[in-house]
Protein backbone atom coordinates (compact mmCIF):
# COMPACT_ATOMS: atom_id res chain seq x y z
CA UNK A 1 0.00 0.00 0.00
CA UNK A 2 1.52 3.74 -0.79
CA UNK A 3 0.15 6.59 0.77
CA UNK A 4 1.35 9.97 -0.49
CA UNK A 5 0.77 12.25 2.44
CA UNK A 6 -0.13 16.35 1.14
CA UNK A 7 -0.78 16.91 4.78
CA UNK A 8 3.38 17.06 5.96
CA UNK A 9 4.03 17.22 9.50
CA UNK A 10 6.99 20.03 10.31
CA UNK A 11 8.45 21.12 13.27
CA UNK A 12 8.20 24.85 13.88
CA UNK A 13 11.56 27.13 12.36
CA UNK A 14 12.51 28.07 15.87
CA UNK A 15 12.51 24.53 17.25
CA UNK A 16 14.89 23.44 14.61
CA UNK A 17 17.21 26.83 14.52
CA UNK A 18 20.22 25.21 16.64
CA UNK A 19 20.42 22.77 13.69
CA UNK A 20 22.76 24.84 12.12
CA UNK A 21 24.79 25.37 14.96
CA UNK A 22 25.38 21.89 15.54
CA UNK A 23 26.33 21.05 11.63
CA UNK A 24 29.05 24.00 12.14
CA UNK A 25 30.27 22.66 15.23
CA UNK A 26 30.36 19.11 13.84
CA UNK A 27 32.09 20.28 10.80
CA UNK A 28 34.70 22.12 12.71
CA UNK A 29 35.05 18.43 14.78
CA UNK A 30 36.14 16.67 12.12
CA UNK A 31 38.27 19.41 11.05
CA UNK A 32 40.10 18.91 14.07
CA UNK A 33 40.92 15.28 13.41
CA UNK A 34 42.91 15.95 10.20
CA UNK A 35 41.69 12.86 8.55
CA UNK A 36 43.30 11.80 5.35
CA UNK A 37 41.68 13.19 2.56
CA UNK A 38 39.87 10.58 1.04
CA UNK A 39 38.32 9.62 4.89
CA UNK A 40 37.40 12.84 5.64
CA UNK A 41 35.45 13.13 2.20
CA UNK A 42 33.23 9.93 3.46
CA UNK A 43 32.93 11.10 6.47
CA UNK A 44 31.47 14.40 5.48
CA UNK A 45 29.33 12.25 3.33
CA UNK A 46 28.03 10.80 6.22
CA UNK A 47 27.43 13.42 8.87
CA UNK A 48 27.09 16.34 6.94
CA UNK A 49 24.56 16.43 4.00
CA UNK A 50 20.85 16.10 4.92
CA UNK A 51 18.55 14.06 7.91
CA UNK A 52 16.02 15.32 10.22
CA UNK A 53 18.70 15.81 13.38
CA UNK A 54 16.28 14.84 15.36
CA UNK A 55 18.69 13.23 17.79
CA UNK A 56 20.89 16.60 18.40
CA UNK A 57 17.58 18.53 18.65
CA UNK A 58 16.32 16.58 21.56
CA UNK A 59 19.56 16.76 22.80
CA UNK A 60 19.03 20.40 23.17
CA UNK A 61 15.58 20.78 23.78
CA UNK A 62 16.31 18.24 26.55
CA UNK A 63 19.34 20.68 27.89
CA UNK A 64 16.79 23.32 27.46
CA UNK A 65 13.79 22.27 29.37
CA UNK A 66 15.81 21.88 32.75
CA UNK A 67 17.65 25.41 32.15
CA UNK A 68 20.46 24.47 30.41
CA UNK A 69 22.07 26.59 27.66
CA UNK A 70 23.21 25.72 24.29
CA UNK A 71 26.45 25.83 24.76
CA UNK A 72 25.95 23.35 27.74
CA UNK A 73 25.06 20.27 25.49
CA UNK A 74 26.20 21.55 21.51
CA UNK A 75 29.24 18.79 22.45
CA UNK A 76 26.49 16.42 23.01
CA UNK A 77 24.17 16.78 20.15
CA UNK A 78 27.19 16.64 17.88
CA UNK A 79 28.12 13.37 19.10
CA UNK A 80 25.33 11.82 19.41
CA UNK A 81 24.67 12.54 15.66
CA UNK A 82 27.67 11.12 14.83
CA UNK A 83 26.82 7.79 16.50
CA UNK A 84 24.05 7.63 14.29
CA UNK A 85 25.43 8.26 11.20
CA UNK A 86 27.58 5.97 11.82
CA UNK A 87 25.08 3.57 12.35
CA UNK A 88 23.14 4.22 9.19
CA UNK A 89 26.58 4.20 7.21
CA UNK A 90 26.77 0.58 8.58
CA UNK A 91 22.94 -0.34 8.76
CA UNK A 92 22.83 0.10 4.95
CA UNK A 93 26.06 -2.06 4.04
CA UNK A 94 25.38 -5.07 2.45
CA UNK A 95 26.06 -7.28 5.31
CA UNK A 96 23.21 -5.49 6.73
CA UNK A 97 20.26 -3.84 4.79
CA UNK A 98 21.99 -3.99 1.50
CA UNK A 99 20.39 -0.45 1.01
CA UNK A 100 21.50 2.17 -2.11
CA UNK A 101 19.78 5.12 -1.00
CA UNK A 102 20.03 6.74 2.21
CA UNK A 103 18.95 11.25 2.53
CA UNK A 104 17.83 10.77 -1.15
CA UNK A 105 21.78 10.08 -2.22
CA UNK A 106 23.67 6.99 -3.03
CA UNK A 107 24.36 4.99 0.61
CA UNK A 108 28.22 5.55 1.45
CA UNK A 109 29.40 1.83 0.34
CA UNK A 110 27.88 2.76 -3.15
CA UNK A 111 29.13 6.53 -3.85
CA UNK A 112 32.76 5.14 -1.45
CA UNK A 113 33.22 1.71 -1.47
CA UNK A 114 32.73 -0.71 1.15
CA UNK A 115 35.86 -0.52 2.99
CA UNK A 116 35.36 2.89 3.02
CA UNK A 117 31.91 2.79 4.23
CA UNK A 118 33.16 0.27 7.26
CA UNK A 119 35.98 2.27 7.98
CA UNK A 120 34.11 5.86 7.86
CA UNK A 121 31.57 4.25 10.19
CA UNK A 122 34.34 3.68 12.87
CA UNK A 123 35.90 6.94 12.21
CA UNK A 124 32.53 8.76 13.24
CA UNK A 125 31.52 6.70 16.22
CA UNK A 126 35.38 7.30 17.73
CA UNK A 127 35.00 10.87 16.54
CA UNK A 128 31.47 10.90 18.52
CA UNK A 129 33.48 9.93 21.41
CA UNK A 130 36.64 12.35 21.13
CA UNK A 131 33.52 14.94 20.58
CA UNK A 132 32.70 14.31 24.67
CA UNK A 133 36.04 15.00 25.72
CA UNK A 134 35.50 18.68 24.59
CA UNK A 135 37.48 21.21 27.23
CA UNK A 136 34.20 22.85 28.03
CA UNK A 137 33.20 19.99 30.20
CA UNK A 138 34.18 19.58 34.01
CA UNK A 139 35.91 16.11 34.08
CA UNK A 140 32.93 14.80 36.07
CA UNK A 141 30.52 15.94 33.73
CA UNK A 142 32.18 14.81 30.10
CA UNK A 143 32.32 11.44 32.17
CA UNK A 144 29.08 10.67 32.82
CA UNK A 145 28.05 12.14 29.60
CA UNK A 146 30.77 9.83 27.89
CA UNK A 147 28.53 6.66 29.67
CA UNK A 148 25.63 7.60 28.24
CA UNK A 149 26.90 7.88 24.92
CA UNK A 150 29.28 4.35 25.33
CA UNK A 151 25.54 2.74 26.70
CA UNK A 152 23.45 4.06 23.72
CA UNK A 153 25.73 3.20 21.35
CA UNK A 154 26.21 -0.60 23.10
CA UNK A 155 22.93 -0.92 23.11
CA UNK A 156 22.11 0.21 19.90
CA UNK A 157 24.84 -2.44 18.49
CA UNK A 158 23.18 -5.37 20.45
CA UNK A 159 19.83 -3.75 18.77
CA UNK A 160 21.38 -4.50 15.37
CA UNK A 161 22.33 -8.03 16.32
CA UNK A 162 18.74 -8.88 17.67
CA UNK A 163 17.40 -7.07 13.98
CA UNK A 164 20.02 -8.97 11.72
CA UNK A 165 21.21 -12.04 13.35
CA UNK A 166 18.62 -12.72 16.06
CA UNK A 167 20.07 -14.23 19.48
CA UNK A 168 16.93 -13.53 21.53
CA UNK A 169 16.19 -15.21 24.88
CA UNK A 170 14.44 -17.75 24.75
CA UNK A 171 10.44 -17.58 25.51
CA UNK A 172 9.71 -14.13 24.35
CA UNK A 173 6.80 -13.73 22.76
CA UNK A 174 6.79 -11.89 19.39
CA UNK A 175 6.05 -8.63 20.85
CA UNK A 176 8.83 -8.93 23.52
CA UNK A 177 11.00 -9.30 20.67
CA UNK A 178 9.53 -6.32 18.75
CA UNK A 179 10.40 -4.02 21.97
CA UNK A 180 13.79 -5.68 22.66
CA UNK A 181 14.87 -5.07 18.89
CA UNK A 182 13.19 -1.35 18.81
CA UNK A 183 14.15 -0.55 21.98
CA UNK A 184 17.69 -1.23 21.65
CA UNK A 185 18.46 -0.55 17.94
CA UNK A 186 16.68 3.45 17.41
CA UNK A 187 15.37 3.66 21.36
CA UNK A 188 19.22 3.28 22.87
CA UNK A 189 20.10 6.61 21.30
CA UNK A 190 17.14 8.16 21.70
CA UNK A 191 17.46 8.22 25.44
CA UNK A 192 20.89 8.90 25.60
CA UNK A 193 20.19 11.96 23.16
CA UNK A 194 17.56 13.15 26.17
CA UNK A 195 19.62 11.88 28.78
CA UNK A 196 23.05 13.74 27.82
CA UNK A 197 20.93 16.95 27.02
CA UNK A 198 19.58 16.82 30.60
CA UNK A 199 22.49 15.68 32.32
CA UNK A 200 24.48 18.40 30.24
CA UNK A 201 21.98 21.09 31.13
CA UNK A 202 21.74 20.58 34.78
CA UNK A 203 25.56 20.06 35.54
CA UNK A 204 26.23 22.84 33.08
CA UNK A 205 23.68 25.60 34.76
CA UNK A 206 22.52 24.54 38.05
CA UNK A 207 25.95 22.21 38.90
CA UNK A 208 23.92 19.46 40.03
CA UNK A 209 21.70 16.50 38.86
CA UNK A 210 18.02 16.59 39.52
CA UNK A 211 17.44 12.82 39.61
CA UNK A 212 13.68 12.88 39.76
CA UNK A 213 13.81 15.49 36.39
CA UNK A 214 16.43 13.27 34.61
CA UNK A 215 14.05 10.20 35.69
CA UNK A 216 11.02 11.83 33.99
CA UNK A 217 12.95 12.64 30.99
CA UNK A 218 14.34 9.24 30.13
CA UNK A 219 10.98 8.24 30.62
CA UNK A 220 9.88 10.23 27.82
CA UNK A 221 12.58 9.19 25.85
CA UNK A 222 11.84 5.66 26.41
CA UNK A 223 8.28 6.53 24.92
CA UNK A 224 9.55 8.38 22.18
CA UNK A 225 12.62 5.97 21.17
CA UNK A 226 10.13 3.53 20.46
CA UNK A 227 8.04 5.12 19.08
CA UNK A 228 10.66 6.73 16.19
CA UNK A 229 10.97 3.13 15.23
CA UNK A 230 7.23 1.93 14.96
CA UNK A 231 6.63 4.75 12.68
CA UNK A 232 9.91 4.04 10.99
CA UNK A 233 8.61 0.35 10.32
CA UNK A 234 4.85 2.14 9.38
CA UNK A 235 6.26 4.77 7.25
CA UNK A 236 8.40 1.45 5.56
CA UNK A 237 4.60 0.26 4.63
CA UNK A 238 2.74 3.55 3.91
CA UNK A 239 5.18 5.41 1.93
CA UNK A 240 7.02 5.91 -0.98
CA UNK A 241 10.83 5.40 -1.74
CA UNK A 242 10.92 9.15 -3.04
CA UNK A 243 9.38 10.96 -0.31
CA UNK A 244 11.71 8.94 2.25
CA UNK A 245 14.96 9.24 0.50
CA UNK A 246 15.46 6.14 1.19
CA UNK A 247 13.96 2.32 -0.41
CA UNK A 248 10.52 2.27 0.79
CA UNK A 249 8.49 -1.57 0.81
CA UNK A 250 11.93 -3.23 2.07
CA UNK A 251 11.12 -4.42 5.44
CA UNK A 252 8.74 -7.51 4.50
CA UNK A 253 10.54 -8.66 1.71
CA UNK A 254 14.00 -8.95 3.98
CA UNK A 255 11.63 -10.64 6.70
CA UNK A 256 12.23 -8.05 9.21
CA UNK A 257 10.39 -8.13 12.72
CA UNK A 258 8.11 -4.72 12.56
CA UNK A 259 5.10 -3.25 14.21
CA UNK A 260 2.72 -3.44 11.17
CA UNK A 261 4.30 -6.92 10.71
CA UNK A 262 2.82 -8.19 13.73
CA UNK A 263 0.36 -5.79 14.65
CA UNK A 264 -1.17 -4.74 11.30
CA UNK A 265 -1.05 -1.08 10.41
CA UNK A 266 -3.98 -0.20 12.95
CA UNK A 267 -2.76 -1.71 15.65
CA UNK A 268 0.53 -0.15 14.94
CA UNK A 269 -1.07 3.50 15.08
CA UNK A 270 -2.67 2.48 18.28
CA UNK A 271 1.24 1.84 19.85
CA UNK A 272 2.10 4.96 18.26
CA UNK A 273 -0.68 7.17 20.10
CA UNK A 274 -0.50 4.70 23.72
CA UNK A 275 3.24 5.85 23.07
CA UNK A 276 2.89 9.75 22.47
CA UNK A 277 0.70 9.93 25.68
CA UNK A 278 2.73 7.96 27.96
CA UNK A 279 5.48 10.24 26.57
CA UNK A 280 3.67 13.48 27.39
CA UNK A 281 2.69 12.59 30.26
CA UNK A 282 5.88 11.51 31.96
CA UNK A 283 7.25 15.72 31.38
CA UNK A 284 3.77 17.27 32.19
CA UNK A 285 5.35 18.65 34.90
CA UNK A 286 7.89 20.62 33.25
CA UNK A 287 5.78 23.32 32.28
CA UNK A 288 6.94 25.83 29.23
CA UNK A 289 10.25 24.94 29.09
CA UNK A 290 9.60 21.62 28.25
CA UNK A 291 7.24 22.74 24.87
CA UNK A 292 9.35 22.46 22.51
CA UNK A 293 9.77 18.50 23.98
CA UNK A 294 6.06 18.13 23.72
CA UNK A 295 6.30 19.36 20.27
CA UNK A 296 8.81 17.20 19.24
CA UNK A 297 6.78 14.43 20.69
CA UNK A 298 3.27 15.16 17.99
CA UNK A 299 6.16 15.75 15.33
CA UNK A 300 7.25 12.09 15.67
CA UNK A 301 3.73 10.71 16.34
CA UNK A 302 2.60 12.17 12.65
CA UNK A 303 5.89 12.74 10.71
CA UNK A 304 5.73 10.87 7.26
CA UNK A 305 9.94 10.88 6.29
C1 LIG B 1 16.57 6.42 10.48
O1 LIG B 1 16.69 7.48 11.36
C2 LIG B 1 17.04 5.17 11.14
C3 LIG B 1 16.25 4.79 12.31
C4 LIG B 1 16.74 4.74 13.49
C5 LIG B 1 14.87 4.42 12.13
P1 LIG B 1 16.16 8.92 10.98
O2 LIG B 1 14.77 8.81 10.43
O3 LIG B 1 16.35 9.83 12.15
O4 LIG B 1 17.14 9.34 9.78
P2 LIG B 1 17.67 10.77 9.33
O5 LIG B 1 18.76 11.14 10.27
O6 LIG B 1 16.52 11.74 9.38
O7 LIG B 1 18.17 10.55 7.94
C1 LIG C 1 17.82 1.29 11.66
O1 LIG C 1 16.61 0.66 11.52
C2 LIG C 1 18.33 1.37 13.03
C3 LIG C 1 19.72 1.84 13.03
C4 LIG C 1 20.34 2.42 12.05
C5 LIG C 1 20.47 1.63 14.24
P1 LIG C 1 16.17 0.52 10.00
O2 LIG C 1 17.04 -0.41 9.25
O3 LIG C 1 14.70 0.28 9.97
O4 LIG C 1 16.43 2.03 9.46
P2 LIG C 1 16.21 2.50 7.97
O5 LIG C 1 14.76 2.22 7.66
O6 LIG C 1 17.17 1.74 7.11
O7 LIG C 1 16.49 3.97 8.04
MG1 LIG D 1 18.26 -2.02 9.71
MG1 LIG E 1 17.90 -0.12 7.30
MG1 LIG F 1 13.33 1.20 8.62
Amino acid sequence: MTTVTTNESVLSDALTAPVSEVESHMARIIDERALPSNLDEAVRYAALAGGKRLRPLLVIHSCAAVGGELEHCLPSACAVEMIHAFSLVHDDLPALDNDDLRRGRPTLHVAYTEAMAILAGDALMSIAFQAIGDDRHEPATAGLLLRELATGTTDMIAGQVYDTLGGFPDDLTEEQRLRLVHGNKTGALIQASCRMGAISGMLGAKHRLDSAMLARITEYAEAIGLMFQVVDDLLDVEQTTEHLGKRASKDEDAGKLTYPGVLGVEGSRAIVKELENKALQAIAPFDKPAEPLRQICRYLATRTR
